[in-house]
Protein backbone atom coordinates (compact mmCIF):
# COMPACT_ATOMS: atom_id res chain seq x y z
CA UNK A 1 0.00 0.00 0.00
CA UNK A 2 1.00 3.66 -1.29
CA UNK A 3 0.21 6.96 -0.30
CA UNK A 4 -0.27 8.83 -3.50
CA UNK A 5 -1.28 12.38 -4.56
CA UNK A 6 -2.89 13.25 -7.69
CA UNK A 7 -2.82 16.84 -8.83
CA UNK A 8 -5.83 17.30 -11.26
CA UNK A 9 -8.88 15.85 -11.29
CA UNK A 10 -10.05 15.79 -14.65
CA UNK A 11 -10.45 12.80 -17.15
CA UNK A 12 -6.35 11.21 -16.58
CA UNK A 13 -5.96 12.61 -13.14
CA UNK A 14 -9.49 11.19 -11.58
CA UNK A 15 -9.43 7.96 -13.04
CA UNK A 16 -5.40 7.18 -12.20
CA UNK A 17 -6.11 9.07 -8.51
CA UNK A 18 -9.62 6.45 -8.38
CA UNK A 19 -8.33 3.78 -10.21
CA UNK A 20 -4.96 3.54 -7.39
CA UNK A 21 -6.87 3.93 -4.89
CA UNK A 22 -9.15 0.30 -5.96
CA UNK A 23 -5.32 -1.09 -6.04
CA UNK A 24 -5.47 -0.37 -1.99
CA UNK A 25 -3.31 2.86 -2.05
CA UNK A 26 -4.25 5.60 -0.19
CA UNK A 27 -4.90 8.72 -2.46
CA UNK A 28 -5.92 11.89 -2.15
CA UNK A 29 -6.62 13.44 -5.39
CA UNK A 30 -6.29 17.63 -5.06
CA UNK A 31 -7.34 20.16 -7.54
CA UNK A 32 -7.14 23.68 -7.60
CA UNK A 33 -10.81 24.24 -8.65
CA UNK A 34 -12.06 24.44 -5.03
CA UNK A 35 -16.09 23.99 -6.87
CA UNK A 36 -14.65 20.37 -8.37
CA UNK A 37 -13.55 19.52 -4.65
CA UNK A 38 -16.96 20.03 -3.20
CA UNK A 39 -19.16 18.54 -5.79
CA UNK A 40 -16.23 15.45 -6.02
CA UNK A 41 -16.96 15.48 -1.77
CA UNK A 42 -20.58 15.68 -2.49
CA UNK A 43 -20.49 12.43 -5.28
CA UNK A 44 -20.52 14.70 -8.21
CA UNK A 45 -17.69 13.81 -11.11
CA UNK A 46 -16.48 16.68 -13.14
CA UNK A 47 -16.40 14.09 -16.27
CA UNK A 48 -18.67 11.34 -17.79
CA UNK A 49 -16.72 8.13 -17.71
CA UNK A 50 -19.06 4.67 -17.94
CA UNK A 51 -18.41 2.97 -14.28
CA UNK A 52 -16.35 5.46 -12.60
CA UNK A 53 -18.57 7.20 -10.42
CA UNK A 54 -19.15 3.87 -8.54
CA UNK A 55 -15.40 3.28 -8.40
CA UNK A 56 -15.18 6.57 -6.81
CA UNK A 57 -17.84 5.99 -4.16
CA UNK A 58 -16.36 2.37 -3.52
CA UNK A 59 -13.03 3.86 -2.65
CA UNK A 60 -14.38 7.07 -0.62
CA UNK A 61 -16.81 4.58 1.25
CA UNK A 62 -13.24 2.95 2.28
CA UNK A 63 -11.44 6.11 3.35
CA UNK A 64 -9.43 4.92 0.46
CA UNK A 65 -9.19 7.90 -1.52
CA UNK A 66 -10.10 11.68 -0.82
CA UNK A 67 -10.44 14.82 -2.13
CA UNK A 68 -8.88 18.51 -1.19
CA UNK A 69 -7.62 21.89 -2.96
CA UNK A 70 -4.80 22.02 -0.12
CA UNK A 71 -1.23 21.09 -1.09
CA UNK A 72 -0.37 21.39 2.00
CA UNK A 73 -2.98 18.76 3.17
CA UNK A 74 -2.60 16.31 0.00
CA UNK A 75 1.07 15.76 0.00
CA UNK A 76 1.40 15.01 3.55
CA UNK A 77 3.00 11.36 4.00
CA UNK A 78 2.80 10.92 0.06
CA UNK A 79 5.63 8.64 -1.71
CA UNK A 80 4.49 9.77 -4.69
CA UNK A 81 2.69 12.96 -6.58
CA UNK A 82 1.20 12.67 -9.95
CA UNK A 83 0.71 15.83 -12.33
CA UNK A 84 -2.15 15.52 -14.03
CA UNK A 85 -3.26 18.45 -15.08
CA UNK A 86 -4.28 19.90 -18.85
CA UNK A 87 -1.42 20.11 -21.19
CA UNK A 88 -4.06 21.96 -23.91
CA UNK A 89 -2.44 23.56 -27.15
CA UNK A 90 -1.04 26.27 -26.99
CA UNK A 91 0.52 29.21 -30.11
CA UNK A 92 1.41 27.14 -32.98
CA UNK A 93 0.40 24.19 -31.48
CA UNK A 94 3.20 24.17 -28.89
CA UNK A 95 1.91 22.46 -25.86
CA UNK A 96 0.80 24.96 -23.11
CA UNK A 97 2.85 24.05 -19.97
CA UNK A 98 1.93 27.02 -17.35
CA UNK A 99 -0.21 24.16 -15.21
CA UNK A 100 2.59 21.56 -15.35
CA UNK A 101 4.26 24.67 -13.94
CA UNK A 102 2.02 25.67 -11.34
CA UNK A 103 1.41 22.19 -10.08
CA UNK A 104 5.43 21.99 -10.20
CA UNK A 105 5.99 25.02 -7.95
CA UNK A 106 3.55 24.54 -5.30
CA UNK A 107 4.54 20.86 -4.73
CA UNK A 108 8.49 22.07 -4.26
CA UNK A 109 6.55 24.79 -2.20
CA UNK A 110 4.46 22.52 0.28
CA UNK A 111 6.81 19.48 0.28
CA UNK A 112 8.37 18.58 3.38
CA UNK A 113 9.37 15.27 3.18
CA UNK A 114 11.31 13.01 -0.09
CA UNK A 115 9.19 12.33 -2.51
CA UNK A 116 8.82 10.84 -6.29
CA UNK A 117 7.17 13.51 -8.71
CA UNK A 118 5.68 11.76 -11.74
CA UNK A 119 4.52 13.13 -15.33
CA UNK A 120 1.30 11.56 -15.84
CA UNK A 121 0.06 14.55 -18.14
CA UNK A 122 1.42 13.92 -22.26
CA UNK A 123 3.99 16.69 -21.71
CA UNK A 124 6.75 17.58 -24.56
CA UNK A 125 10.04 15.77 -24.51
CA UNK A 126 12.22 17.82 -22.13
CA UNK A 127 9.32 18.56 -19.47
CA UNK A 128 10.37 16.38 -16.98
CA UNK A 129 14.16 17.90 -16.53
CA UNK A 130 11.98 21.09 -16.57
CA UNK A 131 9.68 20.07 -13.53
CA UNK A 132 12.93 19.06 -11.61
CA UNK A 133 14.44 22.36 -12.14
CA UNK A 134 11.34 24.59 -11.65
CA UNK A 135 11.37 22.23 -7.98
CA UNK A 136 15.31 22.48 -7.24
CA UNK A 137 14.45 26.24 -7.95
CA UNK A 138 11.52 27.01 -5.23
CA UNK A 139 11.56 24.06 -2.99
CA UNK A 140 11.37 25.96 0.03
CA UNK A 141 14.08 23.75 1.83
CA UNK A 142 16.74 21.33 0.10
CA UNK A 143 14.68 18.05 -0.10
CA UNK A 144 15.61 14.94 -2.62
CA UNK A 145 13.15 14.16 -4.53
CA UNK A 146 13.04 12.55 -8.29
CA UNK A 147 11.04 13.38 -11.17
CA UNK A 148 9.47 10.08 -13.72
CA UNK A 149 7.66 10.16 -16.66
CA UNK A 150 4.83 7.98 -16.61
CA UNK A 151 2.59 8.72 -19.59
CA UNK A 152 -1.15 7.73 -19.33
CA UNK A 153 -2.39 5.54 -22.32
CA UNK A 154 -6.41 6.22 -21.22
CA UNK A 155 -8.95 6.03 -23.63
CA UNK A 156 -12.17 8.23 -22.96
CA UNK A 157 -15.05 6.06 -22.81
CA UNK A 158 -12.91 2.98 -21.48
CA UNK A 159 -10.19 4.54 -19.33
CA UNK A 160 -11.26 2.33 -16.74
CA UNK A 161 -10.31 -0.95 -19.05
CA UNK A 162 -7.47 0.75 -20.41
CA UNK A 163 -6.29 1.55 -16.31
CA UNK A 164 -6.70 -2.00 -15.23
CA UNK A 165 -5.66 -3.45 -18.36
CA UNK A 166 -2.49 -1.95 -20.12
CA UNK A 167 -0.43 -2.96 -23.27
CA UNK A 168 2.28 -1.47 -20.94
CA UNK A 169 3.77 0.73 -18.42
CA UNK A 170 6.02 3.00 -19.94
CA UNK A 171 8.35 4.58 -16.84
CA UNK A 172 11.42 7.14 -17.90
CA UNK A 173 13.56 8.88 -15.39
CA UNK A 174 17.49 9.36 -14.35
CA UNK A 175 17.31 7.77 -11.11
CA UNK A 176 16.57 4.11 -11.61
CA UNK A 177 15.70 3.63 -8.01
CA UNK A 178 12.89 6.09 -8.27
CA UNK A 179 11.99 4.17 -11.52
CA UNK A 180 11.74 0.91 -10.19
CA UNK A 181 9.32 2.73 -7.04
CA UNK A 182 7.08 3.58 -9.66
CA UNK A 183 7.30 0.26 -11.00
CA UNK A 184 6.43 -1.42 -7.64
CA UNK A 185 3.17 0.71 -8.09
CA UNK A 186 2.41 -0.83 -11.36
CA UNK A 187 2.92 -4.91 -10.76
CA UNK A 188 -0.81 -5.26 -9.46
CA UNK A 189 -1.64 -4.89 -13.10
CA UNK A 190 0.52 -7.58 -14.33
CA UNK A 191 1.50 -5.37 -17.65
CA UNK A 192 5.15 -5.15 -19.43
CA UNK A 193 7.00 -2.30 -17.66
CA UNK A 194 9.17 -0.47 -19.58
CA UNK A 195 12.17 1.55 -18.52
CA UNK A 196 13.81 3.83 -19.78
CA UNK A 197 15.09 7.84 -19.66
CA UNK A 198 13.18 10.56 -19.31
CA UNK A 199 13.01 12.28 -22.82
CA UNK A 200 12.32 8.88 -24.41
CA UNK A 201 9.80 7.53 -22.15
CA UNK A 202 8.17 11.18 -23.17
CA UNK A 203 8.88 10.00 -26.89
CA UNK A 204 6.92 7.16 -26.66
CA UNK A 205 3.73 8.58 -25.96
CA UNK A 206 3.99 11.47 -28.49
CA UNK A 207 4.77 8.76 -31.02
CA UNK A 208 1.67 6.18 -30.01
CA UNK A 209 -0.31 8.88 -30.47
CA UNK A 210 0.94 9.92 -33.52
CA UNK A 211 1.17 6.81 -35.16
CA UNK A 212 -2.71 6.56 -34.03
CA UNK A 213 -3.31 9.23 -35.50
CA UNK A 214 -1.44 8.27 -38.95
CA UNK A 215 -3.55 4.90 -39.07
CA UNK A 216 -6.84 6.95 -39.08
CA UNK A 217 -5.69 9.63 -41.60
CA UNK A 218 -3.87 6.42 -43.42
CA UNK A 219 -7.71 4.60 -43.49
CA UNK A 220 -9.25 8.17 -44.50
CA UNK A 221 -7.63 8.30 -47.32
CA UNK A 222 -7.89 5.05 -48.68
CA UNK A 223 -11.74 6.08 -48.12
CA UNK A 224 -11.17 8.75 -50.21
CA UNK A 225 -9.65 6.93 -53.11
CA UNK A 226 -12.24 3.69 -52.62
CA UNK A 227 -14.40 6.58 -53.01
CA UNK A 228 -13.48 7.26 -56.39
CA UNK A 229 -12.86 3.58 -57.89
CA UNK A 230 -15.80 2.09 -56.19
CA UNK A 231 -14.12 -0.17 -53.89
CA UNK A 232 -15.71 -0.57 -50.26
CA UNK A 233 -13.19 1.10 -47.20
CA UNK A 234 -14.96 -1.10 -44.71
CA UNK A 235 -13.96 -4.40 -46.63
CA UNK A 236 -10.46 -2.91 -47.17
CA UNK A 237 -9.76 -2.50 -43.90
CA UNK A 238 -11.54 -5.82 -42.91
CA UNK A 239 -9.39 -7.69 -45.50
CA UNK A 240 -6.00 -5.46 -44.48
CA UNK A 241 -6.34 -6.17 -40.70
CA UNK A 242 -6.15 -10.14 -40.63
CA UNK A 243 -2.47 -9.48 -41.67
CA UNK A 244 -0.64 -9.95 -37.88
CA UNK A 245 1.57 -6.69 -39.16
CA UNK A 246 -1.53 -4.57 -39.24
CA UNK A 247 -4.68 -5.39 -37.41
CA UNK A 248 -8.31 -4.68 -37.48
CA UNK A 249 -7.92 -2.02 -35.01
CA UNK A 250 -7.84 1.78 -35.59
CA UNK A 251 -8.63 1.52 -39.38
CA UNK A 252 -12.25 3.14 -39.24
CA UNK A 253 -12.88 5.44 -41.20
CA UNK A 254 -15.40 8.79 -41.35
CA UNK A 255 -14.67 12.38 -40.41
CA UNK A 256 -11.46 12.03 -38.55
CA UNK A 257 -9.93 12.34 -35.17
CA UNK A 258 -11.05 14.86 -32.51
CA UNK A 259 -10.69 14.54 -28.50
CA UNK A 260 -8.37 16.44 -26.39
CA UNK A 261 -5.32 14.21 -27.57
CA UNK A 262 -4.85 13.22 -30.91
CA UNK A 263 -5.02 16.96 -32.19
CA UNK A 264 -2.89 18.35 -30.11
CA UNK A 265 -0.16 15.56 -29.63
CA UNK A 266 -0.11 15.32 -33.21
CA UNK A 267 0.70 19.21 -33.39
CA UNK A 268 2.95 19.69 -30.30
CA UNK A 269 5.11 16.10 -31.69
CA UNK A 270 5.13 18.56 -35.61
CA UNK A 271 5.79 21.80 -33.64
CA UNK A 272 8.88 20.47 -31.58
CA UNK A 273 10.33 18.67 -34.76
CA UNK A 274 9.95 21.85 -36.49
CA UNK A 275 11.36 24.09 -33.32
CA UNK A 276 14.32 22.04 -33.65
CA UNK A 277 15.18 21.96 -37.44
CA UNK A 278 12.98 18.91 -38.30
CA UNK A 279 10.59 19.00 -41.59
CA UNK A 280 7.34 16.29 -39.68
CA UNK A 281 6.19 16.06 -43.50
CA UNK A 282 4.18 12.50 -42.83
CA UNK A 283 2.78 14.64 -39.55
CA UNK A 284 1.41 17.59 -41.63
CA UNK A 285 -0.13 15.10 -44.03
CA UNK A 286 -1.85 13.67 -41.20
CA UNK A 287 -3.74 16.77 -40.00
CA UNK A 288 -4.29 17.80 -43.15
CA UNK A 289 -6.04 14.65 -44.10
CA UNK A 290 -8.01 14.89 -40.99
CA UNK A 291 -9.54 18.12 -42.05
CA UNK A 292 -10.49 17.21 -45.13
CA UNK A 293 -12.69 14.47 -43.32
CA UNK A 294 -14.76 17.10 -41.75
CA UNK A 295 -15.00 18.90 -45.14
CA UNK A 296 -16.11 16.57 -47.06
CA UNK A 297 -19.32 15.76 -45.07
CA UNK A 298 -20.20 19.18 -46.01
CA UNK A 299 -19.41 19.07 -49.47
CA UNK A 300 -21.28 15.61 -49.77
CA UNK A 301 -24.32 17.80 -48.30
CA UNK A 302 -23.81 20.65 -50.54
CA UNK A 303 -23.68 17.50 -53.33
CA UNK A 304 -26.93 16.18 -52.12
CA UNK A 305 -29.11 19.43 -51.31
CA UNK A 306 -27.82 21.82 -53.96
CA UNK A 307 -27.51 24.07 -51.27
CA UNK A 308 -27.14 24.13 -47.73
CA UNK A 309 -28.72 28.03 -47.59
CA UNK A 310 -31.90 27.80 -44.78
CA UNK A 311 -31.66 23.73 -45.33
CA UNK A 312 -32.26 21.65 -41.57
CA UNK A 313 -29.88 19.44 -40.84
CA UNK A 314 -29.10 16.90 -37.79
CA UNK A 315 -26.13 15.85 -36.11
CA UNK A 316 -26.34 12.59 -35.05
CA UNK A 317 -23.92 12.92 -31.91
CA UNK A 318 -22.06 15.71 -30.74
CA UNK A 319 -19.18 14.23 -28.77
CA UNK A 320 -15.82 13.66 -30.12
CA UNK A 321 -16.39 10.00 -29.87
CA UNK A 322 -18.78 7.53 -28.01
CA UNK A 323 -19.48 6.68 -24.69
CA UNK A 324 -17.95 10.15 -23.42
CA UNK A 325 -19.54 13.68 -23.07
CA UNK A 326 -16.07 15.55 -24.16
CA UNK A 327 -16.57 17.37 -27.02
CA UNK A 328 -13.05 19.02 -27.60
CA UNK A 329 -11.72 19.29 -31.33
CA UNK A 330 -15.26 17.19 -31.77
CA UNK A 331 -15.11 16.75 -35.26
CA UNK A 332 -19.05 17.17 -35.69
CA UNK A 333 -19.04 20.67 -33.89
CA UNK A 334 -16.74 21.56 -36.53
CA UNK A 335 -18.89 20.24 -39.12
CA UNK A 336 -21.85 22.11 -37.54
CA UNK A 337 -20.07 25.26 -37.34
CA UNK A 338 -19.38 24.93 -41.27
CA UNK A 339 -23.25 24.32 -41.85
CA UNK A 340 -24.23 26.86 -39.97
CA UNK A 341 -21.44 29.51 -41.56
CA UNK A 342 -23.05 28.70 -44.73
CA UNK A 343 -26.57 29.59 -43.69
CA UNK A 344 -28.20 25.96 -42.42
CA UNK A 345 -30.21 25.48 -39.39
CA UNK A 346 -28.24 22.95 -37.38
CA UNK A 347 -29.75 20.87 -35.18
CA UNK A 348 -28.09 18.26 -32.68
CA UNK A 349 -28.75 15.35 -30.20
CA UNK A 350 -26.06 13.73 -28.34
CA UNK A 351 -26.72 10.56 -25.98
CA UNK A 352 -24.72 12.83 -22.68
CA UNK A 353 -22.56 15.53 -24.40
CA UNK A 354 -25.95 18.29 -24.52
CA UNK A 355 -24.63 19.79 -21.56
CA UNK A 356 -21.06 20.40 -22.57
CA UNK A 357 -22.61 21.68 -25.97
CA UNK A 358 -25.46 23.84 -24.75
CA UNK A 359 -22.58 25.38 -22.57
CA UNK A 360 -20.24 25.92 -25.21
CA UNK A 361 -22.28 26.09 -28.35
CA UNK A 362 -24.71 28.87 -29.84
CA UNK A 363 -25.29 27.70 -33.22
CA UNK A 364 -26.66 24.28 -32.44
CA UNK A 365 -30.15 23.83 -31.52
CA UNK A 366 -30.54 20.76 -29.49
CA UNK A 367 -33.02 18.16 -29.81
CA UNK A 368 -34.40 15.50 -27.08
CA UNK A 369 -33.82 12.40 -29.35
CA UNK A 370 -32.74 11.32 -32.78
CA UNK A 371 -36.51 11.04 -33.59
CA UNK A 372 -37.14 14.96 -32.62
CA UNK A 373 -34.44 15.90 -34.80
CA UNK A 374 -35.18 14.22 -37.51
CA UNK A 375 -38.46 15.94 -37.40
CA UNK A 376 -38.20 18.40 -40.46
CA UNK A 377 -34.86 17.89 -41.34
CA UNK A 378 -33.28 17.84 -45.05
CA UNK A 379 -30.25 15.56 -43.59
CA UNK A 380 -29.18 14.17 -40.56
CA UNK A 381 -25.42 13.86 -40.29
CA UNK A 382 -24.20 10.55 -38.16
CA UNK A 383 -21.05 12.10 -36.63
CA UNK A 384 -20.41 10.08 -33.28
CA UNK A 385 -20.84 6.41 -33.48
CA UNK A 386 -22.98 5.87 -30.27
CA UNK A 387 -24.79 2.57 -29.72
CA UNK A 388 -28.11 3.54 -29.95
CA UNK A 389 -27.68 4.94 -33.27
CA UNK A 390 -26.92 1.14 -34.53
CA UNK A 391 -30.52 0.03 -34.88
CA UNK A 392 -32.50 3.20 -35.28
CA UNK A 393 -36.37 3.02 -36.74
CA UNK A 394 -35.52 4.21 -40.04
CA UNK A 395 -39.18 3.35 -41.56
CA UNK A 396 -40.49 6.16 -38.84
CA UNK A 397 -37.05 8.39 -39.39
CA UNK A 398 -37.53 8.35 -43.03
CA UNK A 399 -41.20 9.73 -42.45
CA UNK A 400 -40.53 12.12 -40.20
CA UNK A 401 -37.46 13.42 -42.30
CA UNK A 402 -38.48 16.65 -45.07
CA UNK A 403 -36.17 15.05 -47.08
CA UNK A 404 -34.59 11.14 -46.64
CA UNK A 405 -30.82 12.52 -47.23
CA UNK A 406 -28.43 10.48 -45.06
CA UNK A 407 -24.64 11.36 -44.93
CA UNK A 408 -23.06 8.81 -42.50
CA UNK A 409 -19.67 10.19 -41.27
CA UNK A 410 -18.97 6.95 -39.02
CA UNK A 411 -20.19 4.27 -41.80
CA UNK A 412 -22.40 3.01 -39.40
CA UNK A 413 -24.91 1.45 -41.37
CA UNK A 414 -24.69 -0.97 -44.97
CA UNK A 415 -25.36 1.56 -48.22
CA UNK A 416 -27.59 -1.10 -49.43
CA UNK A 417 -29.58 -1.08 -46.81
CA UNK A 418 -30.13 2.35 -46.49
CA UNK A 419 -31.16 3.00 -49.78
CA UNK A 420 -33.37 0.07 -50.08
CA UNK A 421 -35.67 1.78 -46.91
CA UNK A 422 -35.69 4.70 -49.40
CA UNK A 423 -32.87 6.95 -48.51
CA UNK A 424 -30.27 8.99 -50.09
CA UNK A 425 -27.60 7.94 -48.53
CA UNK A 426 -23.62 8.64 -48.47
CA UNK A 427 -21.00 6.74 -46.19
CA UNK A 428 -17.16 7.84 -46.34
CA UNK A 429 -15.38 5.90 -48.91
CA UNK A 430 -18.02 3.12 -48.99
CA UNK A 431 -17.57 2.93 -53.26
CA UNK A 432 -20.26 3.19 -55.83
CA UNK A 433 -22.66 1.27 -53.71
CA UNK A 434 -24.88 4.07 -52.30
CA UNK A 435 -24.15 6.16 -55.79
CA UNK A 436 -24.78 3.21 -58.07
CA UNK A 437 -28.51 2.93 -56.08
CA UNK A 438 -28.84 6.43 -56.63
CA UNK A 439 -28.42 6.71 -59.79
CA UNK A 440 -30.93 3.45 -60.64
CA UNK A 441 -33.21 5.84 -59.22
CA UNK A 442 -34.31 4.02 -55.88
C1 LIG B 1 -6.38 8.57 -27.35
C2 LIG B 1 -5.46 7.36 -27.33
O1 LIG B 1 -6.14 6.23 -27.88
C3 LIG B 1 -5.05 7.05 -25.89
O2 LIG B 1 -4.14 5.97 -25.87
C4 LIG B 1 -4.38 8.31 -25.32
O3 LIG B 1 -3.97 8.08 -23.98
C5 LIG B 1 -5.34 9.46 -25.35
O4 LIG B 1 -5.75 9.70 -26.70
P1 LIG B 1 -8.93 9.10 -26.95
O5 LIG B 1 -8.58 10.37 -27.68
O6 LIG B 1 -9.62 9.17 -25.66
O7 LIG B 1 -7.55 8.23 -26.68
O8 LIG B 1 -9.85 8.22 -27.91
P2 LIG B 1 -9.58 7.22 -29.11
O9 LIG B 1 -10.46 6.07 -28.92
O10 LIG B 1 -8.14 7.00 -29.33
O11 LIG B 1 -10.16 8.05 -30.40
C6 LIG B 1 -9.54 9.23 -30.79
C7 LIG B 1 -10.30 9.78 -32.00
O12 LIG B 1 -10.06 8.95 -33.14
C8 LIG B 1 -11.82 9.82 -31.80
O13 LIG B 1 -12.32 10.99 -32.41
C9 LIG B 1 -12.28 8.58 -32.56
O14 LIG B 1 -13.62 8.73 -33.03
C10 LIG B 1 -11.30 8.56 -33.72
N1 LIG B 1 -11.10 7.24 -34.31
C11 LIG B 1 -10.62 6.23 -33.54
C12 LIG B 1 -11.33 7.06 -35.67
O15 LIG B 1 -11.78 7.99 -36.36
N2 LIG B 1 -11.08 5.86 -36.23
C13 LIG B 1 -10.60 4.81 -35.51
O16 LIG B 1 -10.41 3.73 -36.07
C14 LIG B 1 -10.36 5.00 -34.11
Amino acid sequence: MANICVVGVGYVGLVTGTCFADLGNKVVALDIVEKRVENLKKGILPIYEPGLKEVVERNVRAERLSFTSSYKEALKDVEFVFICVGTPEGVDGEADLQYVRMAAEAIAENMDHEMIVINKSTVPVGTGDWVASIIREKQAQDIPFAVVSCPEFLREGSALRDFFNPDRTVLGSTDKTAANKVAQLHLALRAPIVVTDLRTAEMIKYASNAFLATRISFINEIANICEALGADVKEVAQGMGYDKRIGHHFLESGVGYGGSCFPKDVKALAYMAQIHGTEPQLLQSVMEINLTQRRQIVLKLEDMLGTLKDKVIGMVGLAFKENTDDIRESPALDIAKMLHDRGAVVRGYDPVAMENVQRTTKYINLSEDPYELAQGSDALVIATPWNEFKSLDFDKIRSLMKQPIIVDGRNLYEPTRLTSLGFKYRGVGRGFKGAMLESNGK
